[in-house]
C-alpha cells in the first residue's frame, strides 16, 4: 500500500518506528517529516499529508504529533480526508470499518509503540463495510459541500 506519513517533534520518534515497521511489512511509505526532535508546528506537516491523501497520490495517511489532536484537527479540514485519532486497536477496526478513515492520528505522549504498531496493523488490514455505512459516510462528505 503507498502510504504518507508525517509528525511534528512531539511525535519524531514514534513516526521512525511506525515508518521502519511500514517498510519491513513491504508498504510504500514517503515520509513528509519533521526530521527531527525540534520544535515545529503539526499543521505544516498534517497539511501535505492530508493533502495528497485527498489528491489519491497516497490510499492512506499516518499522523502523530504528542496527542494527536492537532494533526486530527487540522487534516480533517481538508476535502476527502476522515482522520481518526485513535488510541486503542477495537477503534482502529471500527472506524475502518465503518468511518471508512483514510488517514489515522495518534499521540506518542499518549501510548507506547507497542500498542502503536498493532493500532497501524489493524487500521490497514481492515476493508471498510459499506452498506449503511457508506450512506453514512456520504453524509459527512455532503457537508463538505456546506462549509462556509
Ligand atoms: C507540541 O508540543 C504538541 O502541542 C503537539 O505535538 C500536539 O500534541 C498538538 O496537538
Amino acid at each position: 500500500m503507498k502510504i504518507a506519513i508525517g509528525s511534528d517533534h512531539g511525535g519524531y520518534r514514534l513516526k521512525e518506528e511506525i515508518k521502519s515497521m511500514l517498510v519491513e511489512l513491504g508498504h510504500e511509505v514517503e515520509d513528509f517529516g519533521c526530521h527531527s526532535c525540534q520544535s515545529v508546528d503539526y499543521p505544516d506537516y498534517a497539511s501535505p499529508v492530508a493533502q495528497k491523501v485527498a489528491e489519491g497520490e497516497f490510499e492512506r495517511g499516518i499522523l502523530i504529533c504528542g496527542t494527536g489532536i492537532g494533526m486530527s484537527i487540522t487534516a480533517n479540514k481538508i476535502k476527502g480526508i476522515r482522520c481518526a485519532l485513535v488510541h486503542d486497536t477495537f477503534s482502529a477496526r471500527m472506524t475502518r470499518l465503518h468511518n471508512d478513515s483514510n488517514v489515522l492520528a495518534m499521540g506518542e505522549r499518549v501510548i507506547g509503540p507497542g500498542l502503536a504498531k498493532e493500532i497501524v496493523k489493524v487500521w490497514l488490514e481492515t476493508e471498510f463495510e459499506g452498506g449503511r455505512h457508506a450512506r453514512r459516510v456520504e453524509k459527512i462528505t455532503a457537508l463538505e459541500e456546506t462549509r462556509g
